[in-house]
């Protein structure tokens, strides 16, 4: 079975076309990091327009990539069996740019159309790359929206062990990045100058949350803006947007490898408690900061073998959401694509 998947829930345009939910046969990605780092960070409004702009090159270049066809070659739409999109959570404006446009072509062409959870796509996104995951298998997302803990007994049969209950990580990265006086998305750049950094130079702390698999990244956001308005002598009323120029490059580094290393030892240490609980046949990690290189080293520390996806599948992607529609396809009924609403604050 042929897939269409469709994502435009942030500040990704991307549609990929999967078959049977592994092999992908084209995957194009527009990315708008490029207009938002002026800003620092996602403007929802320019994120929007930008989608309504990238949305029809992007299909035309991946119907280019998997059939040498043009979007509106009624051939190259035969092999097409059903069109899945992000419906949620998102922003708004995004998910419904992606949503009229799958809508559309699915009523042109006459296609089963699927809306799926973007949050449970990170997760799929591994049952393209990985060999066969296996039941119970624990799933860690790690975006800049989402910080969750899922365990799947079967596809759709899963249990949220833990979520964050202020900041994601990612949300996190980029605002500590901003302090810092680093570029948007703060992901990458913080883990680029922390190369240079010493860990161990500030020591800030882990949250201790009640429910075992929890996450919290604001009390250590916190933390790093009290360090960083002592380390260049100012109150605690001094504006974070303007510490950045007082600081060192070392300085900066070493606040963003200590900032890094909190970060990712908060991530292994849910993800080891989860493991040594619940014993799962597979562990898999996904969303933007599963791309990160530090937290790649230190899943060997983990009592269970993670395996490691490409960035592009980490990132959001449209792959993930054809392999998700795919799996629904087969257990689901299609949606009513005249009634496939959007859903910006959809939980699992
Ligand atoms: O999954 P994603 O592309 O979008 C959401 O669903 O949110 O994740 C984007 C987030 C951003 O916060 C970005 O800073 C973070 O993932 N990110 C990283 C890295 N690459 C992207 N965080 C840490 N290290 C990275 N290499
Ligand atoms: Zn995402």
């Amino acid at each position: 079975m042929i897939v269409l998947g469709i994502e435009t829930s942030c500040d990704e345009t991307s549609a990929a076309i999967v078959k049977d939910g592994k092999a992908i046969l084209s995957h194009v990605i527009k990315s708008q990091t490029d207009i938002h780092k002026q800003y620092g960070g996602v403007v929802p409004e320019v994120a929007s327009r930008s989608h309504l702009e990238a949305l029809v090159p992007v299909l035309t270049a991946a119907f280019k990539q998997a059939f040498a066809a043009d979007l509106d070659d009624k051939t190259a739409w035969e092999k097409i069996d059903a069109i899945a999109v992000t419906k949620g959570p998102g922003l708004s404006g995004g998910l419904l740019m992606g949503a009229v446009s799958a809508r559309a072509l699915a009523w042109a062409f006459d296609k089963p159309l699927y809306g799926v959870n973007h949050v449970l796509g990170h997760t799929f996104a591994n049952f393209i790359a990985n060999d066969s995951p296996k039941f119970p298998l624990l799933s860690l997302t790690a975006s800049g929206g989402h910080t969750q803990l899922l365990l799947l007994r079967d596809l759709f049969e899963y249990e949220v062990l833990g979520q964050t209950q202020d900041d994601a990580v990612g949300e996190a990265f980029d605002k500590v990045a901003k302090m810092l006086g680093l570029s948007y998305p703060g992901g990458p750049s913080i883990s680029r100058v922390a190369e240079n950094g010493d860990r161990l130079k500030y020591r800030f702390p882990i949250a201790q949350l009640s429910s075992r698999y929890d996450f919290s990244f604001s009390g250590l956001k916190t933390a790093i803006l009290r360090e960083l308005q002592t380390a260049v002598g100012k109150t605690h009323e001094f504006p974070s947007f303007k510490i950045a120029p007082h600081l060192s490059s070392q300085q900066i580094a070493d606040f963003a490898a200590s900032f890094e290393h909190t970060a990712i030892t908060t991530l292994i240490k849910k993800l080891s408690q989860a493991i040594t609980d619940h014993s799962p046949a597979t562990v898999v990690i996904g969303g933007g900061v599963a791309a990160n290189k530090y937290l790649q080293q230190q899943l060997s520390s983990l009592p269970a073998e993670v395996k490691i996806l490409p960035a592009e599948l980490c990132t959001d992607n449209g792959a993930m959401i054809a392999c998700l529609g795919y799996f629904q396809a087969q257990h689901q009924p299609s949606d009513d694509l005249h009634n496939l609403l959007i859903q910006p604050s959809l939980s699992l």
